[in-house]
């Protein structure tokens, strides 16, 4: 991240510097232009930026009149904020499983079809876009609604079409180490309908639209005025910074093609934006610890499946006292204990991407039986 602030200086110095001086910090110019570019950008009608994409995707059910009774179907492979949002409004989660690449399977969403469900709740996971003609049939079937969360997938792109501008309305999330981060906690919600966008710009600032006068439930969800600045000097770049990372997924591909590791399979064009490269192994474990020694940062993505969280224990509760249910969703669990994130980040140099590529290799095939001569080695004299 360093290294990407100073690659933008001092552009972003310049539009930070241009907030302190307006002093429009809640609610200022940058927002609603941040918002008009993020909207053109995705290919929606409108945008609304919030604090969070937790926000983004909580206001996105409430604004869809989503509460108590209401079933939500989501992924039982995703960060907990997915699942957070569903709980906020007091609805219900109805999980489903994924497939080898975590992403939702629509056969299993289709199958959890009840007269409570509302909505669908995919998310293009890693980067990845979901099966949005086949999600968006099944909602289209059964009279309900569909809502992105597309907290990880900035720019993805599928049929031409980019991730927010398939459902009614869709989440992002601007947190640091997105393809596109603040610097701090942002978010924004896209949608087609300027209904939608309507009660969100009402619910995230204190359910008011004039001053002092409370129409709605009284939120702060409010994207900060800096952080806007902020992220429409990225916002640019984004396109580049996605291409740089397919590039960097090929190069993995092509150095591990060979090891016994499960690889993401290369997305037709554009699908995949590789917010996270995830691989499997069957000995994770030990070959996260051997690239640690070795002082290569990875990360699990994620360790314990969303229905096995301490705080979803009410509802997916143990089956036999004191143990876990590890039967419910097979892939989930799979990927909770074989997958493994590598570093992919854009400014990610090549030669260090192929020094993690060897590292696993040595991990697999041992020390290479001819090392090459280190320099001064093998010299006459
Ligand atoms: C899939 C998914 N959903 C929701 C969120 C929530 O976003 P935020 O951290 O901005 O609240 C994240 C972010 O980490 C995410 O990865």
């Amino acid at each position: 991240m360093a290294a990407q602030t100073q690659a933008l200086q001092p552009a972003i110095s310049n539009a930070i510097n241009t907030v302190l001086q307006r002093g429009d910090f809640i609610l200022g110019a940058d927002v609603a232009n941040f918002e008009r570019e993020f909207a053109d950008y995705c290919g929606v009608r409108d945008a609304v930026g919030t604090d969070s994409g937790l926000s983004a995707l909580e206001l996105a059910l409430r604004a869809a009149g989503i509460g108590p009774g209401d079933e939500v179907i989501t992924q039982a492979n995703t960060f907990i904020a997915t699942v957070g949002a569903i709980l906020a409004v007091g609805a219900t989660p109805v999980l489903v499983d994924c497939d080898a690449n975590g992403v939702i399977v629509p056969e299993q969403v289709a199958a959890a079809i009840t007269p409570r469900t509302k909505i669908i709740m995919p998310v293009h996971l890693f980067g990845w876009i979901c099966d949005m003609d086949a999600i968006n049939a099944i909602a289209k079937k059964a009279g309900v609604v569909v809502i992105e969360d597309a907290c990880q997938a900035h720019g993805a792109v599928w049929k031409g079409r980019r991730a927010g501008s398939f459902g009614i309305s869709a989440a992002f999330s601007f947190y640091p180490a997105k393809n596109l981060g603040a610097y701090g906690d942002a978010g924004m919600l896209v949608t087609q309908s300027s209904e939608v966008a309507d009660r969100v710009r009402t619910l995230r600032n204190y359910g008011s639209r004039a001053k002092y006068e409370h129409i709605d439930l009284p939120l702060n969800r409010r994207l900060d005025t800096l952080q806007a600045a902020v992220l429409r000097v990225k916002l640019p770049h984004l396109d580049t910074w996605n291409a740089r990372r397919q590039f960097l997924a090929d190069a993995y591909r092509e150095h591990l093609a060979d090891l016994p590791v499960g690889l993401p399979p290369p997305a037709e064009s554009g699908r995949h934006i590789y917010h996270l490269f995830v691989i499997t192994a069957e000995d994770r474990d030990a070959l996260r610890t051997d690239l640690n020694e070795q002082g290569i940062e990875t990360g699990i993505h994620y360790p314990i499946p969303v229905h096995r969280q301490p705080v979803m224990k009410a509802m997916f509760p143990s089956p036999s006292a004191g143990g876990e249910d590890r039967s419910l969703f097979p892939q989930a669990e799979h990927l909770a204990a074989h997958s493994l994130s590598l570093p992919m980040y854009p400014e990610l140099p090549l030669e260090h991407l192929e020094r993690v590529a060897d590292a696993i290799r040595r991990h697999y095939e041992g020390p290479h039986p001819n090392p090459p001569p280190r320099a001064g080695e093998g010299k006459a004299g």
